[in-house]
């Protein structure tokens, strides 16, 4: 009998330990590749995720509440700086996990793209975690907040998770990794040395699941029927207030990922973008 692709996937998602959980989404991905799934139009019934994996190990709070991050010359405050990225990565895996759970009877390569981008997540959650560690905290240590949870649970179509997630949310990440990187690099210390390249590779990585989330965006565009040009409609219908111009934006990146010269433009909200 075929394995339960679904099934797999639903246990990694619902998987709060840390360890075990990158290891399933690892080994899953693993067995991905060998060719072991290739029955992806079960439906049936589809749970929906009612509270955050990491809710057995974290206490959630508001975002405003959240500890912000002191003087990253100390290793204190390198400590709340990187389990707020640690804990980015952590929610990232299971929003790769849940897209490949939640959306059904769609192309072999929509459900590689995401364990493809679980496994990652994965990756880059255990190199920031082994940091953390390294200046004397763990994930849970501090509270953290759900928004990225919110967001997907918001996001329940495939139209609505493409366009708000990972070419939205993910894609704001290109930009706040370009700054963490200019600030960082002004230390000199060995752990700042070490957290600059972690934050290179996470970069060089989530360029390319901004990418995979344009392609399956305008996918869920054109089999809907809807016009690629209500992307910042979309994401406003799913987190409102949240397009508003940005101070900074990382072009570059952001074309790399697929972002068109007027999408960059109205993330600005100027016209002389050099695009
Ligand atoms: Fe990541
Ligand atoms: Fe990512």
């Amino acid at each position: 009998m075929a394995a339960d692709f679904f099934g797999l996937v639903w246990d990694a998602l619902e998987e709060s330990e840390p360890k075990i959980k990158t290891e399933k989404t690892l080994a899953l991905f693993d067995r991905f590749k060998a060719g072991e799934f290739e029955d992806f139009t079960k439906d049936g019934i589809v749970n929906v995720q009612q509270k955050p994996s990491y809710a057995a190990l974290c206490e959630i709070a508001r975002p405003t509440e959240v500890r912000r991050r002191r003087k990253l010359d100390t290793d204190e405050g390198k400590a709340v700086f990187l389990h707020a990225i640690t804990h980015i990565e952590y929610s990232a895996i299971d929003l790769g996990l849940d897209a490949c759970y939640s959306f059904r009877g769609l192309p072999k390569e929509f459900y590689f793209d995401w364990l493809e981008v679980a496994a990652e997540e994965c990756e880059h959650f255990l190199m920031l975690e082994r940091l953390l560690n390294k200046v004397g905290a763990k994930y849970g240590d501090f509270t953290v907040h759900p928004s990225l949870f919110e967001a997907c649970r918001k996001s329940d179509t495939l139209i609505k998770r493409m366009a708000a997630i990972p070419r939205f949310l993910e894609a704001g990440g290109l930009d706040a990794n370009k700054k963490m990187t200019a600030k960082i690099a002004k230390l000199k210390d060995e752990t700042a040395k070490e957290i600059l390249d972690a934050l290179s590779v996470i970069l060089r990585d989530e360029i390319d699941h901004v990418k995979k989330g344009t392609k399956w965006f305008y996918y869920a565009c054109e089999k809907d029927g809807v016009d690629e040009s209500r992307y910042f409609e979309i994401v406003e219908s799913v987190l409102p207030n949240s397009t508003k111009p940005k101070e900074f934006v990382n072009v570059e990146d952001r074309l790399k990922a697929g972002f068109k010269c007027e999408e960059i433009k109205r993330l600005v909200g100027k016209e002389n973008i050099p695009c």
